[in-house]
């Protein structure tokens, strides 16, 4: 429950309030992104992605465990995924990709989950038609970003249940209603779909006898702290974690971008226009109320949205993104400038993006386990 602005809840079903990813780190016992395992990351890969510098990524479970795995045994795999419960937003992309970038670096495989059974479990109103047909929807803009067939594969829960349900039935086996109550708060009249659905959520985790990385939005992290949990009982090595934080509504940094909040969402199916007219129209800006003012005492990029976005996802040169900072807090860059850079950046992305789109529909069966 939310009595302020210093309160907020983060759990993989709500996110809500003003989310602290300091205090977050303490209340999940998660692990900072610190400054020496970015340089080991560095070492190992010879580069580092922009959302790892800039703390877009932020905290980890086990990273140099993988790493020391990656350095002594060779490779490991990549896990993540999206409960299809309508179209996909930017903010979705996020995990993918560094997701991406992390298979590229590694050369290792991907598994992609679509939870469609866990969306129709938790939303009232979904059926068991819309989530498959959304999970086939939101495939499109995984696949779009660049993934290759030979080394990713899609996992949709209802259609792959033979190849996930196996494995759920051993990790259930060792989960007891009073575990997932704590970490979950599930009450009385919790469906019993939602009380088994973290184990199919674990399921992947095992799919190869590797270990394995998650990218995730840290919401996502409470299922894998049970995963972790059940490992070893299982006789399997705990998956490592890396944390993102999830992009905010347009309207303000304090709520996460969300299909179900109108008005915070760009989709990636969004034409020009429609970007143009949400950012203008929406995106909360940092900047004083009248030029003057401004020119006085600038803007404050830190609750500009458009800033963050820029820094967040759209805009991964460094030197630009330092002068975009700059010049708007100084008072140089007014916020109406601020947003038509965005707006172009933002529709260049969305432009290239849709045209990957037309080419992946045709593609998607490749990508589906058999
Ligand atoms: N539960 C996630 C969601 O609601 C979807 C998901 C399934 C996932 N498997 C995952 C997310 C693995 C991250 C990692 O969006």
């Amino acid at each position: 429950m939310i009595h302020d602005n210093t309160e907020f809840t983060v759990t993989p079903w709500k996110v809500e309030g003003n989310i602290d990813y300091n205090k977050l780190i303490n209340q999940f016992g998660t692990e900072r992104i610190s400054n020496s395992i970015l340089n080991r990351l560095e070492k190992v890969t010879g580069d580092i992605h922009f959302m790892l510098k800039r703390g877009v990524f932020f905290s980890h479970r086990d990273l140099n465990k993988i790493l020391d795995w990656y350095e002594n045994n060779g490779k490991f795999f990549i896990y993540t995924g999206r409960g299809p419960s309508g179209n996909t937003h930017v903010g979705h992309l996020i995990p993918w990709v560094l997701t991406k970038w992390l298979q590229e670096k590694f050369g290792v495989n991907v598994y992609f989950q679509l939870s469609d059974d866990e969306k129709f479990f938790a939303n009232k109103d979904a059926t068991l038609k819309s989530t498959y047909q959304f999970a086939y929807k939101n495939a499109i803009d995984f696949i779009a970003l660049g993934f290759k067939p030979d080394n990713t594969k899609i996992l949709i829960n209802t259609k792959n249940a033979n190849n996930l349900y196996p494995i759920a039935c051993k990790i259930a086996k060792k989960i007891n209603l009073s575990n997932i109550r704590a970490v979950f708060g599930f009450t009385n009249d919790t469906n019993i779909g939602m009380i088994f659905y973290t184990a199919m959520q674990s399921a992947p985790c095992f799919i190869e006898d590797k270990p394995v990385l998650i990218p995730l939005g840290i919401d996502q992290d409470p299922h894998f702290r049970i995963t972790r949990d059940i490992a070893p009982k299982i006789g399997k090595i705990k998956p490592s974690i890396i944390h993102g934080m999830m992009m905010p509504s347009l309207t303000g940094i304090n709520t996460k971008m969300s299909t179900s909040i109108k008005n915070s969402v760009i989709y990636t199916t969004d034409i020009p226009n429609i970007v143009k007219k949400k950012i203008n129209k929406y995106a909360f800006s940092g900047g004083q109320s009248d030029i003057k003012l401004h020119r006085e005492k600038g803007g404050n990029p830190s609750i500009d949205i458009a800033y963050q976005y820029l820094r967040m996802f759209f805009e991964p040169n460094d030197m630009k993104l330092k002068k975009i900072h700059d010049d708007y807090t100084s008072g140089k860059l007014l916020s109406g400038e601020l947003k038509q850079m965005t707006i172009k950046k933002i529709n260049d992305f969305l432009s290239s993006h849709q045209k990957n789109r037309e080419k992946a529909i045709e593609k998607i069966d490749e990508y589906m386990i058999k």
